[in-house]
């Protein structure tokens, strides 16, 4: 028997679109399940192009343009840029060609940093692609004048993390290789500035000490979501927690394991040829 047809006033729900190089921005998607309850979760990890922080600027805008395109084509009403190092390279030029698509980007938090410290002593860990864009040059030019930075690029720290065991030696070595010298400056503060490493949080703040306060903006990027979701609420349904929808240009196993671990909801995960 073929399936019932939709009642005639059916809405669809909210639906919101986000994507990473990876993994690391289902750190962000627990936050938006939790701030949007009622919205349908669309998520894509270009796990066959991650790192995007170890390639060039013109690679993570043609892969950021390729995976929108596809979020896009799904209808979603609002789309999530869960990655620094694509916020930084790709962002503008996606509100450009979709100017009347919402569109969240994700930057390191080093407002929220600076209003944090006590001693006026920071450290950012990002990706290199991140550290090097105009756009962290700007955000330093506005929040961090007299403020002693110290900019820690983490190369391998996402990949190692991409592979999906947060506690293996690889992982944790890296850690403190990029620790170690936020440590010796005496910061106080430090913005995680990539969305793969609050997966790792646990370790950093292990190798960072007590005293350090750890800044992580995903909650501030969800609220932000649900601010530019307003006009939607209104004439979308919100319908009951379904599970999240996951492509990956990689591995569908992998990423439905990782998902399986990670999240606190359930995800259906498919391979998306993009
Ligand atoms: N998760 C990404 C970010 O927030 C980058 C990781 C990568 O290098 O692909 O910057």
């Amino acid at each position: 028997m073929p399936p019932p047809d939709p009642a005639p006033d059916a809405v669809p729900p909210l639906r919101v679109g986000v994507f990473d190089s990876g993994v690391g921005g289902l750190s962000v998607l627990k936050d938006l399940r939790e701030v949007l309850p009622g919205a349908q979760l669309l998520y894509v990890a270009d796990s066959a192009w991650a790192p995007y922080g170890e390639r060039s600027e013109a690679e993570i805008l043609m892969r950021s343009e390729a995976i929108s395109r596809f979020l896009r084509f799904q209808q979603v009403d609002v789309l999530v840029v869960a990655c620094n190092t694509a916020t930084a390279a790709a962002v503008h030029h996606l509100r450009a060609i979709w100017p009347d698509w919402p569109i969240v980007g994700v930057e390191p938090g080093l407002k929220p940093a600076a209003a944090a410290t006590r001693n006026g002593r920071i450290g950012v860990l990002a990706t290199e692609a991140t550290l090097r864009s105009g756009k962290f040059q700007k955000l330093m030019a506005d929040h961090g004048q007299d403020l002693q930075l110290t900019l820690q690029a983490c190369p391998g720290l996402a990949a190692a993390i991409e592979a999906g065991d947060l506690d293996a030696p690889a992982v944790l070595e890296l850690v403190e290789r990029y620790c170690a010298p936020l440590r010796t400056q005496g910061v106080d503060t430090v913005v995680l500035g990539c969305t793969h490493y609050p997966f790792v949080v646990h370790h950093i703040a292990h190798a960072l000490g007590p005293q350090v306060r750890i800044i992580d903006t995903s909650r501030a990027v969800a609220q932000r979501a649900l601010a530019l979701s307003e006009p939607f609420l209104a004439i979308r349904t919100a319908t009951p927690d379904g599970p999240a929808r996951l492509w990956t240009t990689s591995e569908a196993a992998m990423l439905q394991a990782i998902a399986t671990r990670w999240l606190p909801f359930p995800a259906q995960v498919r391979a998306l040829d993009a």
